[in-house]
């Protein structure tokens, strides 16, 4: 047996017992005719002590073992001194009669500790190291934790796990696929799944009414904080059921998991919130609720004033940041050029000060009287002290501007706590998205989404304006302003689904080659269905308090879809090469 006990069990009421740990040395040193010992494991740190005095051999052994050193160590547990309040082991220590040196270690690359010295480069390269420090190895225990209570809670709700595969044939989903060669089919490939959106829907057709995968998706997109090339998604579908049974359900499954991982309690019911007012009052479809600062619609208090900039618009909008009224020349001319940036990508910035003293300070004073001025800050109701910060534009694009701009002044007040959780569903998203530069309508959620009963004659119609309006039952849980999941209800008749991808602009010819096989499903018996899809790296890293997932992925890409530690993607050699019939463009190296 290698150990009798973990390093991070030995308590007070052990003190007396003849012990056995095995572990790292997080730090070895000698102080006053002692030598210590940090060792470490998975469970936490148990202090270890020798007496120079009395056993000179084992602390010349002890003095020498390097940090990272795997070692078994046996001793007697005693009540410590001097106690450390800090570490749950800190009131006893393990006197020392034996230490097996394991394996040696070479001097890691970067400090093993909560804060490491190592940049993230070189810790993406050692993972495994990276991933004995507590930030992450909490991070992981937080996502096994999580996957656990999300089985828990579907299982009881009668949801059965089923795999799909993973080599399959490209869906569309908007982002582009990753492929795979195929040896025995020369010259043809396999698509990894970007979700496994048609499995679960030919699992209904099946008859698994409640099905989930908690699954690995694929999508060889631009990467972000919140973004990998691959990531894990909790998958769900129902039959039989609307949209309110899908949000009922799920929203139990998100309070579930915030009560006992968090012992938080969220609101009950969860709000709601339309698309609409989403982008109107937020400039996002996945809005920060958590604090105020929405955007006002001050077109027709700005127009007609000889402002062109105004004028030529057809939208102007506000934000009222409070107390900011003091911002300086030079942070304003700061923030103008944040906003210019081709993140947000406005042209200028106008501000409107609300002096103290009740009068306004306005970069368009040439234009607008104070009583112009006190009519918009009217409108955005604002109070002296405040700073109304103005963008304009094409409506959305201008919301979606100002809605960058909300979340930038949120971050600089500290108003985005990121342990006060603020979840809602965003519902009502139109059915389609129009893409002026293809001149075609895009799915805005997924070409299998079913457009609401009551705008059917819109969606049969052929004018763009009325397909503009049709909207879906289709809705996003957010969480303090990042997308954790959405879903639908879905088409089940092959009927609307053949109409959809007619809207969509794809042939039947190509709709019959690329999606023949549920268009078939369909005509076998569909029952009417829906589900969503959560993004669990994404819940697991706002769980923990953070935006980006990296930390909560055992072994992530970099931002360029790299793993450094594999050194992957490389090239394959010659013979795989021809194996599968490839011949690369590309001179490697
Ligand atoms: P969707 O594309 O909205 O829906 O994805 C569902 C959720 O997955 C997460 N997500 C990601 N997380 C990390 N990295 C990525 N690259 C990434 N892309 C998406 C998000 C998102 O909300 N089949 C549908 C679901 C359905 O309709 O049931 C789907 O995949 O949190």
């Amino acid at each position: 047996m290698y150990r009798t006990h973990t390093c991070g069990e030995l308590r007070a009421s052990d003190a007396g017992k003849t012990v056995t740990l095995a572990g790292w040395v997080q730090k070895a040193r000698k102080m006053g005719g002692m030598v210590f010992i940090d060792l470490r494991d998975r469970y936490g740190i148990t202090q270890l002590r020798v007496e120079d005095s009395t056993q000179p051999e084992l602390a010349a052994t002890a003095s020498k073992l390097g940090r990272e050193f795997v070692i078994q160590a046996t001793g007697t547990v005693e009540e410590r001194q001097s106690k450390n309040s800090k570490i749950p082991t800190g009131d006893i220590e393990v006197s020392l009669t034996g230490i097996t040196v394991l394996n040696e270690a070479q001097t890691p690359p970067f400090t093993i500790e909560d804060e490491s010295d190592g940049g993230e480069e070189l810790r993406a390269r050692y993972r495994y190291l990276d991933l004995r420090r507590n930030p992450l190895k909490n991070a992981m225990i937080l996502r096994h934790r999580m996957a656990h209570e999300v089985r828990n809670y579907l299982d009881d709700k009668g949801f059965l796990e089923i795999e799909t595969p993973f080599l399959i044939k490209s869906t569309p989903e908007g982002a582009r696929d990753f492929v795979v060669p195929s040896r025995m089919n020369q010259g043809q490939f396999y698509a990894l799944p970007q979700s496994p959106q048609t499995f679960k829907q030919l699992l209904m057709v099946a008859g698994y009414d409640r099905y989930f995968q908690i699954v690995r998706c694929f999508r060889d997109e631009d990467l972000r904080a919140d973004r990998q090339p691959e990531f894990t998604q909790i998958d769900c579908e129902m039959s039989f059921v609307e949209q309110e049974d899908v949000l009922n359900l799920f929203e139990g499954m998100m309070r579930h998991l915030f009560k006992v991982v968090l012992n938080v309690d969220i609101p009950n019911p969860m709000p709601r919130m339309t698309w609409y007012d989403a982008m109107d009052r937020y400039g996002s479809d996945k809005p920060d609720i958590r604090f105020g600062m929405t955007i006002n619609d001050i077109t027709r208090e700005a127009h007609g004033h000889d402002f062109t900039v105004f004028d030529s618009c057809e939208y102007v909008g506000a934000i009222c940041v409070p107390g900011a009224a003091e911002y300086t020349r030079k942070q304003l001319d700061e923030l103008t050029e944040w906003v210019k940036r081709p993140q947000v990508g406005a042209k200028g910035l106008v501000y409107i000060k609300y002096n103290e003293d009740g009068t306004f300070k306005s970069s368009v004073d040439k234009f607008f009287s104070q009583e112009d001025l006190a009519d918009i800050a009217c409108v955005c109701q604002a109070d002296p002290g405040d700073l109304i910060l103005v963008l304009c534009g094409p409506k959305r694009k201008a919301q979606t501007m100002l809605g960058t701009l909300r979340i930038e002044m949120g971050n600089r007040l500290g108003l985005r706590d990121p342990f006060n959780f603020a979840p809602l569903w965003v519902v009502d998203f139109p059915l389609l998205e129009w893409d002026d530069e293809t001149s075609r309508f895009y799915a805005m959620h997924h070409p299998f989404t079913a457009p609401k009963p009551e705008h059917m004659e819109w969606f049969y119609s052929d004018k763009k304006e009325d397909l503009e309006r049709v909207c879906a039952n289709a809705y996003d849980f957010v969480l303090n302003g990042t997308e954790l999941g959405g879903g639908s209800i879905r088409i089940h008749e092959a009927e609307v689904q053949k109409r959809m991808f007619e809207v969509l602009g794809i042939s039947s010819e190509d709709a019959e080659v690329k999606f023949g096989f549920i268009i078939n499903a369909f005509k076998f018996g569909a029952p009417p269905h829906g589900g969503l899809a959560f993004g669990f790296d994404r819940v697991c890293a706002l769980f923990g308090g953070q935006e980006t997932i990296r930390d909560f992925i055992a072994f992530p890409k970099n931002n360029m879809g790299r793993d450094v530690m594999l050194d992957a993607p490389s090239a394959i050699d010659d013979t795989q090469m021809e194996e599968l019939a490839l011949r690369s463009t590309v001179q490697n190296g």
